[in-house]
């Protein structure tokens, strides 16, 4: 292949290409997922991350500026004048001592990678600047997805700010928190509720953009993922470009995961760090289809000749019994990860475990993070509650450096929020008791006083 950039098959085995510009997104060999391919040895590439240190004088230039796109000699498959950027990226990674305690770790070791910093709340941005990018250079004019909520609200939002597509959403129903369907449509998205959940939208929304030529932002997508890589560059960029032992991350769609390992393995490849970190994903307990075939069922990614047919055997299983995703950090109710595949690839390259962790831990976790100043949506919560666990459990060491990513903020979802802290037994329980949740350790509830001056100087005096 003598392009300097092109789409390859994930499976070495089959070595199937496509064309840059190709949005199929499957192999046109064998169906499988693609990856963004570089021939690095004819590509322009810095001797050394501090390079990316001169992007910060230049903020003056919106690529620059970008948290993404300052780092684009490490995802170049465009050209300048077509990159799309709406300023997404400008994140902390916040060194949270508290959070760190309460994981059983060594003060100093724990940062949380704080994506809700983002234009439109979550690290969708850094996936959809990159994808947006794509489809502009590819003459696109209609962009779709299927959504737990996050999705929908970035390309909402980036056609919004562009004008440069129109935006189509799909999404299950009553599966999408309000706070994220309040940005599809304030944003003006076309907005498609159909009856079934994520797992039904996403097939659906494969299907419909096939046979309407509409381009496809879901993280099968891989231009996405190439966005997605640069949250662990800035998260190497706060740490004066130290690996950190453990990356911590909620596991759905397994979109950034795969993303995380292929940036990692890319840097080590072009000599920039000596190590890979270990990667760590969280399932919630009701959604744990990694956790079950990697950790129970002992799937490996095998060189890319993963044992496909007890996926699909899994996945009957599933069908057979009719069970379907059940847990209140909506963004990863998912049963069936389009990136199982590239998970597997990344588990295997980072030597990574999965865990999944019960609602209740889950928010238990996000409410620890709130308390630190933080603020974050459940699904965010898993990756300290999975932290959590696997310091517990010894498999990551109370003094090692970890981080963990805070993939969305709290403003996502405020009603679980209200229901955590809230001292109304009946909100409590319709919200989260209903789901199986059925106390909470750390709930800050509003005390409850009489319109009288005295009794609130009270109440306030008897809180000190
Ligand atoms: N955290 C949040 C806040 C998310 O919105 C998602 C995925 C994930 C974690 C899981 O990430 O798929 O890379 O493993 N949300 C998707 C959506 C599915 O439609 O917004 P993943």
């Amino acid at each position: 292949m003598a392009d300097l950039l092109f789409q390859r098959c994930i499976n070495p085995a089959c070595g199937g290409t496509a064309d840059c510009a190709d949005t199929a997104f499957r192999c046109p060999r064998c169906g499988g997922l693609l990856d963004v391919a570089y021939d690095w040895n004819r590509l322009p590439v810095p001797s050394s991350l501090k390079h990316f240190e001169s992007k910060w004088a230049n903020r003056s230039n919106p690529l620059d500026f970008s948290g993404v796109w300052r780092f684009r000699e490490l995802l170049p498959f465009a050209p300048d004048d077509k990159i799309v950027t709406i300023g997404e990226g400008q994140t902390l990674c916040q060194r949270a001592d508290a959070v760190a305690a309460y994981c059983g770790m060594s003060p100093g070791r724990l940062f949380l990678q704080y994506e809700g910093m983002n234009p439109s709340g979550s690290f969708k941005d850094n996936g959809m600047s990159a994808a947006f990018t794509h489809a502009r250079m590819t003459g696109a004019t209609r962009a779709a997805c299927a959504s737990t909520g996050n999705t929908s609200a970035s390309l909402a939002a980036y056609c919004a700010a562009t004008q440069l597509m129109r935006g189509i959403i799909f999404i299950g129903s009553g599966k999408i928190s309000y706070g994220k369907l309040s940005q599809a449509l304030e944003h003006g998205a076309l907005t498609v509720q159909i009856q079934g959940d994520f797992d039904d939208a996403l097939r659906r929304v494969q299907e419909v953009s096939r046979q309407l030529g509409i381009y496809l932002v879901n993280s099968v997508n891989p231009f996405r993922l190439e966005g997605q890589k640069t949250i662990m560059f800035r998260v190497l960029e706060a740490l004066r470009w130290d690996v950190p032992d453990w990356v911590v991350v909620p596991g759905g769609n397994l979109g950034n995961v795969s993303a995380f390992a292929k940036a990692f393995f890319e840097l080590r490849e072009l000599g920039l760090i000596a190590r890979l970190p270990r990667l760590a994903v969280i399932n919630a307990e009701g959604a744990h289809t990694a956790y079950q075939l990697h950790e129970r069922l002992g799937l490996r990614w095998n060189g890319g000749a993963f044992d496909a047919a007890g996926v699909s055997g899994y996945y009957g299983e599933l069908d057979a019994t009719n069970r379907k995703p059940d847990t209140l950090a909506s963004a990863i109710e998912i049963n069936r990860p389009v990136n199982l595949p590239k998970a597997l690839r990344a588990l295997d390259c980072c030597n990574g475990v999965v865990r999944a962790v019960p609602d209740a831990e889950i928010l238990d976790a996000k409410a620890k993070v709130g308390a630190g100043g933080l603020g974050c949506e459940p699904a965010s919560g898993a990756s300290v509650a999975g932290l959590k666990r696997l310091v517990a459990e010894g498999v990551i060491d109370k003094d090692a450096t970890a981080v963990c990513i805070l993939t969305g903020h709290v403003l996502k979802d405020s009603d679980e929020t209200v229901a955590y802290h809230s001292a109304d037994p009946a909100t409590f329980e319709a919200k989260l008791g209903k789901r199986g949740v059925k106390a909470v350790s750390f709930a800050n509830r509003a005390v409850q006083v009489p319109n009288d001056l005295d009794a609130i100087v009270a109440a306030i005096q008897s809180q000190r």
